[in-house]
């Protein structure tokens, strides 16, 4: 009996050898490389759920390249993925932020990708229980095997694949290949399989909340500050009403909420942090690649995230995404504070 159960499921594997096909010269590399990412995920959700009865909240002794402690499961998600991503053969490097360099794969396990990755994003929420999540992207290496380390500070337009994984109340994987489509999958834990359950998501134009960490206003420049200003205190003329803030903390959970319903996140520059927080290869251009193709835009203030070219691999971006409307505002903000 079928009435309640589909049995011809769209799943992550399937959808990527689908998408694959699509492209004549498909060798099936990229479901390969796919398959690992999604193993990261599982193996990362599964950590997160049991994380307090397994003693792996709390810190690991250890500083990042970026002077943030580390937590326990920083270390352990980052050496789940270096080795599925290692194992899978189709990467030559990787860089993740809880590794001070490039990682170098072994010659015999070399491919024609290279992976950036956050293996833990919103880390510092673990330990009550909040949304964090893993983001990454993937890059063709014009030389493959080959590749020489300036292969990877490319412009971000140059990213073929990007996607985040949220572990939240539900596990949920979003993925573009840049084809102009977003889609979500849901994990089923039954099965093991990311099932398609939001298919071609796309950003509202326009939405009622922002998201920033406001803690931070008092460092911030006035085009910040008057853009932010606007979508609090609407003129009287306007008729419009203030949005709502919602600030989680975790990036994946706040780009999450944002490309579902709509609005701004930001995390800007400021007089302490020059560059803002969020690192350009595996926060910035994946998320902004998402935004993008869910029809929405993702700048610094004044340019496109996504023409940023990174001169080291740990380099940060001041970032604002989110529908074209908002964004059309904060470029304003910039251009009349210029
Ligand atoms: P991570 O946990 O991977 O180091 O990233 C944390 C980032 C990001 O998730 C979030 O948007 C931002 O830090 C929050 O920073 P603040 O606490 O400064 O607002
Ligand atoms: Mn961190
Ligand atoms: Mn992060
Ligand atoms: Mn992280």
């Amino acid at each position: 009996m079928t009435d309640h159960h589909q049995t011809n499921i769209m799943t992550l594997t399937r959808y990527v050898l689908e998408e694959q096909r699509q492209h004549p010269d498909a060798t099936g590399d990229l479901t390969v490389a796919m398959n690992s990412v999604q193993l990261g995920c599982k193996f990362v959700e599964s950590c997160v759920r049991k994380a307090r009865l397994v003693n792996l909240v709390g810190l690991a002794g250890n500083t990042n390249v970026q002077g943030e402690d580390q937590k326990k499961l920083d270390v352990l998600s980052n050496e789940m993925f270096v080795n599925a991503l290692k194992a899978s053969g189709k990467f030559s490097f990787m860089v993740s932020e809880e590794v001070d360099d490039i990682i170098f794969v072994p010659e015999s396990l070399r491919g024609k990708y290279c992976i950036t990755f956050d293996p833990l994003d919103g880390s510092s929420n673990i330990d009550a229980g909040v949304n964090v999540g893993t983001i990454f992207g993937i890059w063709r290496l014009p030389s493959g095997p080959r590749a020489t380390i300036d292969e990877i500070l490319v412009p971000g337009s140059e990213i073929i694949a990007g996607g985040y994984c949220m572990y939240g109340s539900s596990c949920n994987l979003v993925l573009t290949f840049g084809n102009g489509t977003v889609e979500g999958f849901t994990l089923d834990p039954a099965i093991g399989e990311f099932i398609l359950t939001h298919p071609d998501i796309r950003i509202p134009p326009k939405g009622k909340i922002y998201s920033v960490n406001e803690g931070n206003s008092m460092y911030w420049d006035d085009a910040t500050r008057s853009y932010f200003d606007s979508v609090k205190y609407p003129s009287p003329e306007s008729g419009l009403k203030p949005y709502s803030a919602r600030y989680i903390g975790s990036m994946v959970a706040d780009v999450h909420r944002t490309l579902l319903y709509g609005g701004v996140f930001a995390y800007p520059a400021d007089r302490k942090s020059r560059s803002g927080k969020l690192r350009i290869l595996y926060e910035s251009f994946p998320m902004a690649f998402i935004i993008e193709q869910a029809g929405g835009r993702a700048i610094t203030g004044t340019q496109r995230v996504l023409d940023l070219v990174p001169t080291h691999i740990h380099d940060r971006c001041p970032v604002f995404l989110g529908g074209t409307e908002e964004i059309a505002q904060v470029e304003a903000a910039f251009a009349s504070h210029a």
